[in-house]
């Protein structure tokens, strides 16, 4: 089950525009030594491709990261001291895990230089390390407010 942590240790943002979901992604950041894998799991429009994109400027991508239709996986280099890729998996048009795994998925897990981001990652739970952060978006009462709960 995602979320197996008590609800003790589970951080809870509100936030009230775009900016503000890339701003909590570079606050959690902040933390990484390399090797993370974060776990986002909530409705179409939540945030999560938002988040990854926070991450990816606190990193230093350069690249645009968006959720291309047919690439499931895609490495973007950043100018990280530590974490030197940003791995970005969108699990909602995937079929089984072993798409993933056929890609090296387990690779990119076990990669201490790399910092794994999987949106939909409900979808993979069962390949997913038990280090995992997950972390929950859910739309709010406004048209742009998010919650996002992480569990860490
Ligand atoms: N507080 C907010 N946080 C994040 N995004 C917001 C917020 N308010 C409005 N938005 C808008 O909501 C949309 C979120 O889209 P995004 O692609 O990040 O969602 P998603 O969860 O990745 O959806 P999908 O499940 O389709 O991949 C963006 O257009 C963004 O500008
Ligand atoms: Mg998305």
């Amino acid at each position: 089950m995602v979320f197996r942590v008590s609800p003790r240790f589970m951080k809870k943002y509100i936030t009230h525009n775009s900016e503000e979901t890339k701003q909590v992604a570079a606050t959690l950041a902040k933390k990484f030594q390399g090797g993370e894998i974060l776990g986002l799991v909530g409705d179409l429009g939540s945030g999560k491709t938002n988040f990854v994109q926070g991450l990816a400027r606190y990193l230093g991508v350069a690249n645009k990261v968006n959720s291309p239709t047919f690439v499931l996986m895609k490495p973007y280099p950043t100018h990280h001291k530590k974490c030197k890729l940003l791995v970005h998996i969108d699990c909602y048009r995937l079929n089984n895990c072993q798409e993933l795994l056929n890609l090296g998925l387990e690779e990119y897990l076990k990669d201490k230089r790399c910092l794994t981001v999987i949106e939909w990652a409900d979808k993979i739970e069962k390949i997913l390390p038990e280090k995992t952060i997950w972390i929950r978006f859910r739309l709010g009462k406004n048209i742009e407010e998010r919650e996002i709960k992480i569990n860490n």
